[in-house]
């Protein structure tokens, strides 16, 4: 048995720089067409320069496969109508992150509030610049998604005519304001439709599976299940796949981030199939994005076969979700 996915997308990915990006990129860009880039490196990326020096980084990287790198710079309130302008033709998105709430991202905003954001956001809209938001207040851990859903509300309002990618969503309170808003999308990652807190902390603590946003409840799983699997048109794939160092997972104060550049589609065809919703799986991982943020990617068709694919214990130092285990698809053909 086969299926065939044509030009994948994962429209949030962390590839990192230096030696982890020439580790990671392949594994993203040898079965994806494109992918956005996420711009919390240290520093962030937020000039234009920063831009363009670390896309050419991203493309040596994943030189030998045909790829395209989305990028995105890092949301500062002082980018003004010139500037964003000039960014446009570089960029694909803004992400914004709030201030500390995740890896890298002290230097994301401290209060998100359309008043205080007004110039920037007036001017992405008015360029038609999407905005990526990573929705976790500073609050009770469980509570942090739930809590962002009047700041998505607000800014939905505020601002119709601006894209608004509500990022990783774990919560119902997420996919229930989705259809309120005709400007509101979100992405869901493979990790969040799998796994509840109680893999995470439930039994002994697994710090491979440790990630901002935390995951949720099983009714939180089940909500997030119902949109990817009925390929709903205001959600898309971006897995959120975020590599560290064994060192770093496995430590005292374990980094936030599951890496699942390499396992994504495998396991997203065997998700789609155990609830036999296997035709919405292309609308869900390419078709989907396209038309919420309307471009056409490179062509790329990635042949998977009902075939065991045993997943390495270790990519170089970072640990995959589900190292060892044996996954019922794999990835056999690419062109
Ligand atoms: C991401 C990372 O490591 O960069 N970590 C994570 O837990 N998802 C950052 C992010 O997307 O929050
Ligand atoms: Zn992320």
């Amino acid at each position: 048995m086969q299926i065939i996915l044509k030009n994948p997308l994962d429209m949030h990915l962390h590839l990192r720089d230096k030696d982890m990006l020439k580790a990671v990129a392949e594994l993203s860009s040898k079965s994806f067409s494109a992918a956005i880039i996420m711009p919390n490196l240290l520093p962030p990326i937020t000039t234009i320069e920063d831009v363009i020096s670390y896309k050419k980084r991203v493309d040596e990287a994943s030189k030998n496969t045909s790829f395209k790198p989305l990028m995105t710079l890092f949301f500062k309130n002082n980018y003004d109508f010139e500037f964003l302008k000039s960014a446009k033709e570089h960029i694909f998105a803004i992400k914004l992150y709030p201030a500390g709430i995740t890896t890298n991202s002290q230097d994301g905003v401290n209060s998100i509030d359309s008043e205080s954001l007004k110039d920037t956001l007036e001017a992405m809209s008015e360029l038609e610049i999407p905005l990526c938001v990573h929705g976790e207040s500073e609050g009770f851990v469980m509570d942090r998604e739930k809590e962002f859903v009047p700041i998505y509300e607000n800014l939905a309002t505020n601002f119709p005519k601006l894209k608004i990618i509500m990022e990783h969503i774990t919560t119902k309170d997420s996919a229930d304001i989705l259809d309120k808003y005709p400007n509101l999308y979100a992405t869901i990652t493979l990790h969040h439709l799998l796994i509840t807190l109680d893999d995470v902390a439930g039994g002994m603590l697994k710090p491979h599976l440790f990630c901002k946003p935390i995951a949720k409840r099983y009714e939180d799983r089940e909500a997030l299940l119902n949109l990817a699997l009925n390929a709903h048109p205001k959600v898309m794939f971006g897995s959120d796949s975020a590599p560290h160092p064994q060192d770093a997972k496995e430590s005292c104060g374990c980094a936030a981030g599951v890496f699942t550049a390499p396992i994504a589609l495998q396991v997203l065809v065997e998700l789609f199939e155990k609830h036999s919703k296997l035709d919405n799986l292309q609308k869900f991982i390419s078709d989907n994005a396209q038309k919420i943020y309307n471009f056409e990617p490179i062509s790329k068709s990635v042949t998977l076969e009902k075939k065991p694919f045993i997943v390495p214990d270790a990519y170089g130092e970072v640990i995959p979700m589900y190292a060892g285990e044996k996954l019922k698809w794999s990835i056999s053909s690419i062109s």
